[in-house]
């Protein structure tokens, strides 16, 4: 399809091209890593002091708690749910056993009010990551609850520096309340947009940096329905890892890729090299009708570096690669629901392990979008579907994906990591994987992946998107 581009044509830097791509050593037995979360109300000044405070909903004593750790380690985390409704954690884009995924009455029960659950794992992946909960997901993410989860071991070369960017809106108020997180008008099109843009809790961000250093930038977009194209002022910068996955730099500048599209729940990591002492590099979203800064770099000190930025620091990514010679197909169209659209309910029939009965946190009231004609279940059918296909573990498959609308769609998939092949948007595609693919509207994207066994959710990470429909699970025997 779309011509059948190659995604062996890349983009990237001739040295780095020309090297072979080395693999990172096999992990030591690595450290235990116990964490407790307390998922609470906390009365904070969001923007800093002098600002309204705000009860923000958080797993930790701010917004977004980074969780650090090595490939080879595990993560003994328990959460302690002290919230007026029950949370999970889903661990977005990790690789891990499919009872640690975090989906309420998909993988796990609830943890409701008072109770306490441990997830246990060791990430497989190096790279960047986040966390949050599944269900009522536009008011708990919306309120803050999320988290950070850095995987370390993917460098070959440590560069000068590291700086973490979690890019989110909110909906406040002028006085500090929250506006309401789902609106029809929102959720039926690209989504209800916060009113208040920040990065790192911080209205404008401003960093001091090492002058003619390599920095590394870790980029997340946290936000629940806004869509970035990132770019770079004043600095050389590539980019060296989607998703958390490492790729041959792409050189963020008109060599390469002059920006790079985010939506919800997609990370980016850059290799910058900062400017010379007293400039000010500026990372910048051209998306907005204004472009928005969303970092300004100020370069201090002595200069570290001489020569060209060399971006290949990191080492080849660890997932397995889809064979894409004897790939199984299957085709899934993004489109809005109508009223013609086949209930789950109907399909269920009578599956006593279907007729779960659901929470009104995990569904919405309405249903304005659906996978495939199939929409996830609303208030007025609180059973857990069937699953949207079943998939036989160890396969590879080739996805394709159709947006049939005129919105952006954050496509995300469980459990999984896929090489994203083709586009109809783009003749040449960068090498790269994701857990999180971009549709433009009217786009046609294909992505592989090596299946897994366990129930994976498969939805749109525009968060009113999912709770109005489009979201499904896969099921892999
Ligand atoms: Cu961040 Cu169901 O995913
Ligand atoms: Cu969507």
């Amino acid at each position: 399809m779309a011509g059948g581009e190659r995604a062996g044509d890349l983009l990237t830097t001739d040295a780095a091209a020309a090297t072979p791509w080395r693999s990172a050593p096999e992990p030591g037995p690595g450290r235990l890593h116990e964490i407790t979360f307390e998922a609470a109300e906390r009365e904070m000044a969001l923007f800093g002091p002098g600002d309204a405070p705000v009860r923000i909903w958080s797993y930790a004593d701010k917004p977004f708690p980074v969780v650090r750790v090595s490939r080879g380690d595990r993560i003994r985390a328990e959460v302690h749910n002290r919230l007026p409704e029950h949370v999970s954690v889903h661990w977005h884009g990790l690789r891990i056993p499919n009872a640690m995924d975090g989906v309420q009455y998909l993988t796990q029960p609830p943890i409701q009010t008072g109770e306490r659950f441990t997830y246990d794992f060791a990430p497989p992946d190096p790279g960047t990551f986040f966390f949050h909960p599944h269900c009522n997901e536009s008011g708990q993410v919306g309120r803050g609850l999320a988290g950070i989860m850095v995987v370390e071991g993917d460098e070959r070369v440590k560069p000068d520096g590291e700086l973490i960017l979690a890019v989110k809106d909110w909906r406040l108020g002028p006085d500090g309340r929250w506006l309401e997180f789902s609106t029809p008008q929102g959720a039926s099109r690209g989504g209800t947009f916060g009113t208040r843009r920040s990065t790192n809790d911080q209205r404008a961000f401003a960093a001091e940096v090492p002058a003619a250093a390599d920095l590394r930038v870790r980029l997340l977009n946290l936000d629940s329905s806004r869509v970035m194209e990132i770019g770079i002022e004043g600095a050389a910068a590539a980019i060296v890892a989607v998703d958390g996955h490492a790729v041959r730099p792409i050189p963020l500048d008109r060599s390469g890729q002059e920006t790079w599209r985010m939506g919800p729940a997609m990370r980016l990591d850059l290799l910058v090299r900062t400017p010379k002492p007293g400039a000010v590099a500026k990372i910048v979203d051209y998306q907005s009708a204004e472009p928005w800064t969303v970092a300004a770099l100020a370069a201090t000190g002595k200069p570290r570096r001489r020569g060209a930025l060399d971006a290949d620091i990191l080492y080849r990514p660890v997932f397995p690669e889809p064979d894409l010679a004897h790939a199984e197909t299957l085709s899934w169209t993004f489109m809005a629901a109508s009223d013609s659209v086949a209930s789950f309910a109907d399909a269920a029939g009578s599956d006593p392990a279907q007729r779960l009965l659901m929470d009104s946190l995990c569904v919405s009231e309405r249903t304005y979008w659906a996978i495939n004609k199939l929409s996830w279940p609303n208030a007025a059918d609180r059973r857990l579907p069937p699953p949207l296909g079943v998939l036989t573990a160890g396969r590879t498959y080739r996805f394709e994906l159709v947006n049939a609308t005129p919105h952006p769609h954050p496509i995300h998939l469980h459990g999984h990591v896929f090489r994203v092949v083709s586009s109809s948007e783009r003749a040449r595609m960068p090498a790269y994987a994701a857990d999180t693919v971009l549709l433009s509207p009217k786009e046609r994207v294909e992505i592989a992946f090596v299946a897994t066994a366990g129930d994976w959710m498969f939805h749109c990470h525009i968060l009113e998107h999912l709770e109005t429909g489009m979201m499904g699970y896969l099921r892999v025997v």
